[in-house]
């Protein structure tokens, strides 16, 4: 989108939503509980005392999601306005933790930002301690600990509830636990303290890919085995979007070398609502094949006559409509199977 039609964008709602900015900043800055006087409103005013997280932040998919090409395409420039809520949200707080979230009409450029996450509903700051002596004077809250913290954005494809029948959910290994871990952080006064990672990867970071599934390619007799287990996404995997796909493919290879073409034994996937094609070979219409956490799916296919060894790959894909050489695509991890 040209910045002028952005601009023009903007201003056509900040026009129109002006007074929904005037009363939600006046009931802000004029309660009675509200201890400190700064009024907060944008991610900024943290950066002059939270440098680290803040460039952490920026680097990450919270920061974008009002600013981000996909998004806007797929929202046709948020021309559909339900997009809003999750993508450039007012402070969970104030919507309710664990509830829907609503969209705010200020600070487009910062997306799910530091106030959405934050902010209390008396205008203060929520953290895990209560530290009155700090400038910014955080205070504990549980609900801003707990999963429901995520969950009012994160359930719209089911991954809360997918978490909550894991056993992960049970050993009480929480999103938070994988996707902000601990990291250590200095103090003005070169001492340091632990703080937790604000840059939330996911399907965009190839590390955190590998991790999530363990891949096997093994012979059984004349068949070739392909495995993959969800060994450490605390939901399905691939999990959220329906056009996550993560691709089983094979090729066997003669004395003449390998087939000029990979063969597709398994995608992992959620369906969307009307697809009526299985999203993959052995997939039932409408089958959501996302693997659960935990759980092992295998594939057997015959060994052809003069194969000498098979190559298997597991891939990760951002969208099922894009090939190997697509930069939407990542290769996880690669097998090789000699046949004697
Ligand atoms: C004027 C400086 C200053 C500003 C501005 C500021 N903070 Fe802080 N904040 C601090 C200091 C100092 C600490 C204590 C860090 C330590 O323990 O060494 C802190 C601690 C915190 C904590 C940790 C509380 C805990 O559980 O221990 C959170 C959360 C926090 N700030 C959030 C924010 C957010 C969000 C903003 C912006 C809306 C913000 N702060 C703005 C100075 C500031
Ligand atoms: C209930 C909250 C919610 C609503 C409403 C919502 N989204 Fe999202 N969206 C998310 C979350 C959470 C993610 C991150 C999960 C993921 O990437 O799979 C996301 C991710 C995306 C992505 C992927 C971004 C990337 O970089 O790959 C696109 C595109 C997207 N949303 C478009 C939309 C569109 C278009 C709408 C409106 C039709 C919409 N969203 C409405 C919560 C929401
Ligand atoms: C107010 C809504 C909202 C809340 C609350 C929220 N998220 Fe997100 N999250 C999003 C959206 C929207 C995106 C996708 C943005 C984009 O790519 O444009 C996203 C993306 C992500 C991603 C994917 C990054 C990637 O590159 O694929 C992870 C991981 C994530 N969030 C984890 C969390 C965790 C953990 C929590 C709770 C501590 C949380 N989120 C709270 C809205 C939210
Ligand atoms: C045990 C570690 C673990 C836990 C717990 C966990 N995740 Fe993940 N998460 C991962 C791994 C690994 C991936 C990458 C593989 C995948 O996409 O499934 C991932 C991927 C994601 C993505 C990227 C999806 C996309 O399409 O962009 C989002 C969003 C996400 N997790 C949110 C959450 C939320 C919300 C929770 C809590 C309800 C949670 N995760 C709990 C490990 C974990
Ligand atoms: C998606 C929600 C979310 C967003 C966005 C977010 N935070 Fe946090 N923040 C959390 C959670 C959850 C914790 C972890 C609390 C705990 O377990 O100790 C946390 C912890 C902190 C802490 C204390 C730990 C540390 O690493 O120092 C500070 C300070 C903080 N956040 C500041 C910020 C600032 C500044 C921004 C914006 C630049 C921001 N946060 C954006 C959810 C969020």
């Amino acid at each position: 989108m040209k910045l002028s039609s952005r601009l023009g964008l903007a201003a056509t709602l900040l026009a129109g939503f002006g007074g929904v900015i005037a009363f939600l900043s006046r009931g802000m800055s004029a309660h009675p509980l509200t201890q400190t006087s700064t009024r907060w409103e944008s991610s900024t005013q943290c950066k002059q005392c939270h440098e680290d997280v803040y460039a952490e932040w920026l680097s990450s998919h919270h920061a974008i999601a009002f600013t981000n090409p996909e998004v806007r395409a797929l929202s046709d420039d948020f021309r559909k306005e339900e997009c809003m809520d999750c993508h450039l949200p007012r402070p969970l707080a104030i919507t309710g933790f664990g509830k829907r979230t609503l969209p705010r009409r200020t600070h487009f450029d910062e997306g799910v930002s530091c106030i959405s996450c934050h902010l209390s509903a008396d205008g203060g700051i929520l953290g895990r301690n209560d530290r009155p002596e700090v400038p910014c004077k955080p205070k504990r809250s549980e609900e801003f600990l707990s999963v429901d913290a995520c969950a009012s954005c994160h359930n719209q494809h089911q991954t809360t509830d997918q978490w909550r029948a894991s056993h992960f959910a049970q050993l009480g290994t929480d999103c938070a636990a994988c996707h902000m871990p601990e990291v250590e952080r200095k103090r003005g006064d070169k001492s340091t303290r632990m703080g937790r990672g604000h840059v939330w990867p996911g399907a965009h970071d190839k590390a955190t890919l590998q991790k999530a599934g363990k891949f096997e390619a093994v012979r059984d007799g004349n068949e070739i085995v392909l495995s993959l287990t969800n060994v450490a996404a605390g939901h399905n995997f691939p999990t959220e979007e329906r056009h996550r796909a993560v691709d089983l493919m094979y090729r066997f290879v003669t004395k003449d070398g390998p087939a000029a073409t990979w063969t597709l034994a398994h995608r992992a996937r959620q369906p969307y609502r009307d697809e009526a094609e299985p999203v993959g070979p052995g997939a039932a219409s409408g089958e959501n094949t996302q693997l659960p956490a935990g759980a092992t799916k295998t594939v057997r296919i015959a060994i052809p006559e003069g194969a000498i060894a098979v190559e298997a790959r597991m891939w990760y894909r951002l969208t099922p409509f894009c090939d190997d050489q697509s930069p939407l695509s990542t290769l996880l991890e690669e097998r090789r199977v000699e046949l004697p």
